[in-house]
C-alpha cells in the first residue's frame, strides 16, 4: 500500500512542556533564550496537540490519508536522557498508536527530531560519541512499548540540518557555533541510527527508515570553480549522510580540508550501514552552488532565482523532486531501497491556500514522473500551521490552520483539495 501521509514534529505541536514527567529539550532551553527565535516564539503550547490529539486524529483521517508520521519526543520518554522509562511519556504516544490504528492509519514515529534532552546536550550533546549509544537504549524502550503495533520506523530527521543549524551556526538548538569542527555531530547521530536500527529490529519493528534532507545541487555555471564548489557541496549536504548508511562509506570531503576523522572509529561504518528498507527524502527545493566562499568553505551558496517563491522565500521547483529521486538511484543503484518522500511541502498564509494546492500538486506529479525508483510513502509537510523553529509562528505549513490564541483549527483549501485527490484515487 502505498503511504499517503502528513508528517508532523514532537516540539513543533505538541506544547505541554511541564506535563506528563517531561524533562526540558535543547528546544525548550533555546527558544528561552532572548533573541534566538523570531518575536521570542517558544513551543511551550505550540498547536497544543498534547492536549487535543483526538481532534488532530480525526483531521488525519478526515483528509483521507492513510499514515501519519510523527515524532517522539525523547524527554518524555527519559527526561534526563537516560535511564527507566517514564511510563507516562511513553503512554501517550501508545494512546496516539492505538487512536490511529483504530481508524486504518498507519503509525510512522520519528525518534529523534531534534529535541535532545538537556541533559545530554550538557554533556556535548551529539559532539559525545555516549549520546549514540543512550540513542539506542531509549529506541529500544520506545520500541519495547509500541513495536506491536508500528511496523514502521524512522531514526533520525535530517541529521545535516541537526548539524548544520544547531551545531555549525547555531541557528537552531543546541546554538552552538563550531562550523567544520561540528563534524563528529553527523557521525554520532549515523552511529547511534546504526545502534538504533539494531535495537527497532531485535523489538520487532519491520520497516526502518532514516530520513535525511536532500537537494538537487545545480553548479551555477559550467567552470571548474563552480562544478567542484557544487561537488563539495553536494558531499557535506547529501552524500555525508547517504553514504554511510546505503555504502558503508563517507565521500570525499577533501574539498573542506578536515584532516582528522579520529572521531570513526574501527566498525562504525558497519554500524552505521545497517541494512535498511527505506530511505526516507525531504525535498523542499534544490540548491545553486559557486565556488568558492568565506571562511575558507569551498563553496557558496548562488540563490535559485527565476522561480515563484513560498512565504519562507524558498523556490518552488516541483520538478527537482523528480531530479532528486532520479539522481539518488543513479548514485546507489541497487543500493538504493525503496524511497519514501517523509516530507514536501511549503509556507503560505492564509486558508484559501492555492498557492499550496499548486505545490503540491506539481511535487506529486514530479513524483510521479521519476523512473526507476521504487517510491513508496509522501507525506507532506504538515498538518498544522505549527512552531517552524527559528521563524517561530511565523511559517504557516499547515493542511490545517491554527489560531495560536483560541487553538481553533480550520482545515485550508488544500486540505480539501488533497481529500478529493486521494478520494479519486481509492
Ligand atoms: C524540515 C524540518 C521540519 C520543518 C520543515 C519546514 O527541515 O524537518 O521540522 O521545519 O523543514
Amino acid at each position: 500500500m502505498f503511504l499517503w501521509g502528513t508528517a508532523t514534529a514532537s516540539y513543533q505541536i505538541e506544547g505541554a512542556v511541564h506535563e506528563g514527567g517531561r524533562g526540558p529539550s535543547i528546544w525548550d532551553t533555546f527558544s528561552h533564550e532572548p533573541g534566538r527565535v523570531r518575536d521570542g516564539h517558544t513551543g511551550d503550547v505550540a498547536c497544543d496537540h498534547y492536549h487535543r490529539w483526538p481532534e488532530d486524529v480525526a483531521l488525519i483521517s478526515g483528509a483521507g490519508l492513510n499514515a501519519y508520521r510523527f515524532s517522539v519526543a525523547w524527554p518524555r520518554v527519559q527526561p534526563s536522557g537516560r535511564g527507566p522509562a517514564n511510563q507516562a511519556g511513553l503512554d501517550f504516544y501508545d494512546r496516539l498508536v492505538d487512536a490511529l490504528c483504530d481508524i486504518g492509519v498507519v503509525p510512522v514515529p520519528t525518534l529523534f527530531h531534534w529535541d535532545l534532552p538537556q541533559a545530554l546536550e550538557d554533556e556535548g550533546g551529539w559532539m559525545n560519541r555516549d549520546t549514540a549509544a543512550y540513542f539506542a537504549d531509549y529506541a529500544a524502550l520506545v520500541a519495547e512499548r509500541l513495536a506491536d503495533r508500528v511496523g514502521t520506523w524512522i531514526t533520525l530527521n535530517e541529521p545535516f540540518v541537526h548539524m548544520t543549524f544547531g551545531y555549525g551556526l547555531g541557528v537552531h538548538a543546541p546554538g552552538r557555533t563550531l562550523f567544520l569542527d561540528a563534524l563528529p555531530v553527523a557521525h554520532h547521530q549515523l552511529l547511534g541510527h546504526g545502534l538504533a536500527v539494531r535495537a527497532l529490529r531485535a523489538a520487532g519493528a519491520r520497516t526502518v527508515l532514516i530520513t535525511n534532507n536532500c537537494t538537487p545541487v545545480w553548479p551555477a555555471s559550467d567552470s571548474p570553480e563552480d562544478l567542484a564548489a557544487a561537488a563539495a557541496y553536494d558531499a557535506l549536504h547529501n552524500r555525508l549522510f547517504n553514504d554511510p548508511v546505503l555504502l558503508g562509506t563517507y565521500p570525499d570531503m577533501s574539498a573542506y580540508g578536515l584532516e582528522d576523522w579520529g572521531f570513526v572509529r574501527d566498525g562504525d561504518l558497519e554500524t552505521i550501514a545497517q541494512p535498511l528498507d527505506g530511505l526516507g527524502v525531504n525535498y523542499y527545493n534544490p540548491t545553486r552552488i559557486a565556488g568558492p566562499g568565506a571562511g575558507g568553505l569551498p563553496f557558496h551558496d548562488a540563490g535559485v532565482t527565476g522561480y515563484p517563491t513560498t512565504a519562507f522565500g524558498w523556490p518552488v521547483v516541483p520538478d527537482g523532486l523528480r531530479e532528486l529521486l532520479e539522481s539518488l538511484k543513479a548514485t546507489y543503484g541497487t543500493a538504493l531501497p525503496p524511497v519514501y518522500v517523509t516530507e514536501n511541502g511549503c509556507s503560505y498564509d492564509g486558508i484559501d491556500d492555492q498557492e499550496r494546492i499548486t505545490y503540491l500538486n506539481g511535487h506529486i506529479e514530479a513524483m510521479r514522473r521519476a523512473r526507476g525508483v521504487d517510491v513508496r510513502g509522501y507525506f507532506v509537510w504538515s498538518l498544522l500551521d505549527n512552531f517552524e523553529w527559528a521563524e517561530g509562528y511565523h511559517q504557516r505549513f499547515g493542511l490545517v490552520h491554527v489560531d495560536f490564541e483560541t487553538q481553533e483549527r480550520t482545515p485550508k483549501a488544500s486540505y480539501h483539495w488533497l481529500k478529493g485527490m486521494l478520494g479519486q484515487l481509492s
